[in-house]
């Protein structure tokens, strides 16, 4: 493909690093606004809303952005640090989608996991962090953000996402376990 405007991002797909940041501060706004929430249904809407978001954030990095930043940058302690916090937070978000929202713990669950994402998000982020070394290495960002786009898009649909409409055509496929051989 031809790379007539390298700077301009005119109606193209957003870079890896952007697209990973727009759900971090998506996440962000659904976290504030479940602080505020009081109704009963609200919080349960915001929370399902983070915990569908956060499971198809972290599928889209460990399945797409981290092999291909681990296989640039050789950096093991950064990736696998990440994959620990991921694989913490999974934790926490099965909890809450199996609480009821009254449950006395609910809001503390909802509180603790928002605290991890935002120590998570910073890691990535931060001088030094993931996505710094990720633009100083070769990775090709530009390509990575689209392969995540499609698969966001995919698992997005599975998810039911509410606000987030699968493309026209999009492939149902269920990534949930449906190997069942003979
Ligand atoms: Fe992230
Ligand atoms: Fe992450």
């Amino acid at each position: 493909m031809a790379r007539a405007n390298p700077q301009g991002k005119t109606g193209k797909q957003p870079d890896a690093i952007a697209l990973l940041k727009a759900d971090h501060r998506q996440v962000e706004e659904w976290f504030e606004q479940f602080e505020k929430a009081r109704d009963v249904q609200r919080k349960l809407k915001l929370a399902t809303q983070i915990c569908s978001a956060l499971k198809v954030h972290t599928t889209i990095e460990e399945e797409v952005f981290y092999p291909a930043f681990i296989e640039a940058t050789e950096d093991r302690d950064l990736h696998h640090e990440a994959i620990v916090e991921h694989a913490g937070a999974k934790k926490l978000i099965a909890e809450i989608e199996d609480m009821d929202p009254d449950d006395d713990y609910y809001d503390a669950k909802v509180k603790v996991l928002s605290e991890m994402i935002k120590h998570h998000v910073k890691e990535e982020e931060q001088p030094g962090g993931m996505f710094a070394e990720a633009k100083k290495s070769e990775m090709d960002l530009e390509a990575l953000g689209e392969q995540m786009a499609s698969r966001k898009a995919e698992l997005e649909g599975d998810e039911g996402m509410p606000g987030s409409m699968p493309p026209p055509g999009a492939r149902q496929r269920s990534i949930r376990g449906r190997a069942r051989s003979a």
